[in-house]
């Protein structure tokens, strides 16, 4: 890589989900756009920033190797400042300042945009920090970190829906939706500079808008989105199962640019342990969703998440998730095992269930839905669907993988491609001829 001359390197590592992502390249695109080159490795940084998340144990614990990790080059003496951001810094600061004494600073959720700030030793401001409000706009600085041909495009921070188990509206603060007229200026920056496919990020796309109070919604800014001359696939990730209105199945249905794909978590099916979660949905609507969705949309591809081992889950409660995983037939599942927050309404209830049972519960419900999802793949074989090439296969024999409309980037699979004269970045017909666990293996016809 080309440096600039007299700038400072920088290095990055964003953990945590897409949402964090988008933060860490508006991040970098503050910083590039000032005194600083960024560069892939670490111990060739002046400057490293952690960018963490703090969701479940799991991911603490990965948060917290980074630093550790990082941490090592600033007693190396290569890095002069280690910067530590995102949902960790959020929640823990005040513990993390005595454990990591080699950390310049800590920035919280809402500060983000003020990196170079911190870089310069020039901040430390708690209200701000503890009431996080910030949301980028269409001329905040932003660097695409994904391939050219898709990007995500953040449409709202923060949550107001309370889930029970969920640490994330404490972390990132209260509902905060961007403008129509923001989201289209980005996307059209998006879309100019190579993007085919955006994907919609929020921690709820059902309730964007809603804090405008001005009658902005998801379907209006689909509406909006659609005009876009050059963008191909609009997909939506994370919508509430009972919000999705008639309107909005229907624009699914009819827009050509929206991808036939519906991410909605449903945590359970019970509804003793929906009220617990305090999801604000019985198990007969979810249902009643779910068939009105593959009524209306026929070649749908649903995505969702479960939580497993909720406190006082009982064994019968299981059993009727896993009943209903097997009859809902969800293209793709993610299976977590309940993870003990404090600070969330959960940490208190009684009746907190052992790790043995929940991993016990968590493989029993993989092993069925592994079963499902092999079966649907099945169904598929012989079609002829659109299908974005995304590159080389660096982990299977063939030399192309791709997606069709059904498979979100980096989490559901892929079409692998034995032949054709396809491009990257271009959606071809490729026809599905085999299926495996999670990928197609096609040929471009
Ligand atoms: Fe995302 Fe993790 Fe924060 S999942 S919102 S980075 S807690």
């Amino acid at each position: 890589m080309q440096l600039a001359p007299n700038k400072k390197s920088i290095f990055f590592q964003s953990l945590g989900c897409v949402k964090n992502l988008v933060d860490a390249e508006v991040m970098l695109g503050i910083t590039q756009e000032h005194n600083y080159n960024f560069v892939q490795e670490p111990e060739e940084a002046e400057v490293i920033v952690v960018n963490t998340c703090s969701f479940i144990n799991e991911s603490k614990r990965e948060s917290i190797d980074a630093i550790l990790d990082m941490a090592e080059h600033k007693k190396a003496g290569s890095c002069k400042k280690l910067i530590v951001t995102g949902c960790l810094a959020q929640r823990y600061k005040a513990d993390l300042k005595v454990s990591f004494p080699e950390v310049d600073a800590f920035v919280g959720t809402g500060q983000y945009h003020k990196i170079l700030e911190f870089i310069e030793g020039k901040r430390e401001d708690d209200f701000e920090f503890r009431h996080p409000k910030y949301v980028h706009n269409e001329n905040t600085p932003r660097i695409n970190t994904q391939p050219f041909f898709r990007a995500y495009l953040k449409v709202s921070e923060g949550c107001i829906k309370g889930c029970a188990f969920c640490i994330i509206p404490r972390i990132r603060g209260t509902l905060r939706s961007r403008t129509i007229t923001s989201l289209v200026a980005e996307a059209e920056k998006l879309v100019a500079s190579g993007a085919v496919e955006l994907n919609l990020i929020a921690q709820d796309l059902t309730d964007y808008g809603r804090d405008l109070n001005d009658g902005t919604n998801l379907e209006g800014l689909l509406k909006a989105l659609v005009k876009i001359a050059g963008l191909k696939w609009i997909r939506m990730l994370y919508l509430y199962p009972d919000e999705m209105s008639d309107e909005l199945i229907e624009l699914i249905a009819t827009e050509e640019k929206i991808c036939k794909y519906i991410d909605t978590p449903v945590q359970h099916i019970s509804d003793r342990m929906l009220k617990l979660m305090n999801r604000k949905v019985k198990g007969a609507q979810i249902r009643e969703r779910l068939s009105k969705l593959r009524g209306r949309i026929p070649d749908v591809s649903i995505r969702s998440t479960v939580i497993v081992g909720y406190p006082g889950e009982t064994e019968e409660e299981f059993q009727e998730l896993v009943q209903f995983v097997r009859d809902a037939r969800f293209d793709h599942l993610g299976v977590f095992s309940y993870s003990h927050e404090e600070n969330t309404a959960s940490y208190l209830l009684p009746n907190q269930l052992d790790d043995k049972t929940k991993s016990r519960r968590r493989e029993e419900l993989m092993a069925v839905q592994l079963e499902v999802s092999k079966d649907n793949l099945k169904r598929k074989l012989g079609q002829v669907l659109p299908v974005l090439v995304e590159g080389v296969s660096e982990e299977s024999e063939f030399l192309l993988k791709g997606r069709h409309q059904g498979q979100a980037p980096d989490i559901d699979g892929y079409v692998l491609l034995r032949s054709g004269d396809v491009k990257v970045g271009e959606i071809h017909p490729v026809k599905l001829e085999q299926s495996m666990e999670y990928d197609f293996i096609g040929r471009a016809v």
